[in-house]
């Protein structure tokens, strides 16, 4: 089961497809990459829980504008998510929880672009303690922050995403070989924004993946996405207990 984690293919909506008919292209370009469902993590930007309220009924628009587009397409599975900004400290947000993935308590993070400073580590530590299960999407992007803040990011109860086409890239090589040995990578998600410049790409991903750090690896990361989709969830701290042999073990 192929399970991209992260995308923008709501139309009109984000910065994401422009419009119906590049969406429905994405999603039947995924599919035909062999990806069964496309978490939609439309950007949200959230200070009061009027934003919140804003975003789901903008998002549920753009959803019936793509599922109109759809009809009668094959086309992968869509579970509702956003890319929540850590804007400030979102636990005192009303009604943060309806934006997790699907039904279940987790929830994409997009960490701020600014340095960052204790306060932005205490941000994502309540969430962490709030009943809500953190993923940081695409953390690689993170590699200029202090190592400190980057440690005591990845020692908190949270989950890394990694996005497919950075794999490839020899940018992110040291900083994602690095995250793999220490078990610090869970879930891969495109990213998708358009057919271009950020196009669905998952297939190009699973090959990299698949050669640089075997194939057991690939089914771990698709694993741990399905079993979050399917309400069982992954932990933390099991992922760091997890061991295996080959697993991880190939580059060097
Ligand atoms: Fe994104």
């Amino acid at each position: 089961m192929i399970i991209d984690f992260h995308s923008h293919i709501l139309p009109e909506f984000d910065d994401g497809a422009e419009n119906s008919k590049i969406a429905l292209a994405m999603l039947k370009k995924s599919r035909a990459q062999g990806v069964d469902t496309v978490v939609s993590t439309s950007h949200c930007y959230p200070y009061t829980s009027h934003d919140v309220d804003k975003f789901l009924e903008d998002r549920a628009a753009a959803y019936r504008r793509l599922m109109k587009a759809a009809e009668g397409e094959d086309i992968p599975d869509i579970i509702p998510a956003c890319e929540l900004h850590l804007t400030c400290d979102l636990t005192g947000i009303g009604g943060i929880e309806d934006l997790c993935v699907g039904k279940t308590n987790y929830i994409l993070i997009e960490m701020p672009v600014r340095k960052w400073t204790d306060d932005i580590i205490d941000y994502v530590y309540k969430l962490s303690i709030s009943g809500l299960k953190p993923i940081i999407v695409h953390d690689e992007r993170n590699i200029g922050q202090p190592k400190e803040m980057l440690e005591a990011l990845h020692s908190l109860d949270i989950l890394i995403q990694i996005n497919s086409g950075s794999f490839g890239m020899p940018v992110y090589k040291k900083f994602i070989d690095r995250m793999m040995k220490e078990k610090l990578v869970h879930l891969v998600g495109t990213d998708m924004h358009n057919l271009s410049s950020r196009p669905p790409d998952m297939d190009k991903g699973r090959k990299n993946i698949i050669k640089r750090y075997g194939t057991d690896c690939w089914e771990y990361l698709m694993g741990n996405a399905e079993q979050i989709l399917n309400g069982g969830g992954i932990h933390y701290h099991d992922m760091r207990g997890f061991r295996k042999k080959t697993l991880f073990g190939r580059h060097g």
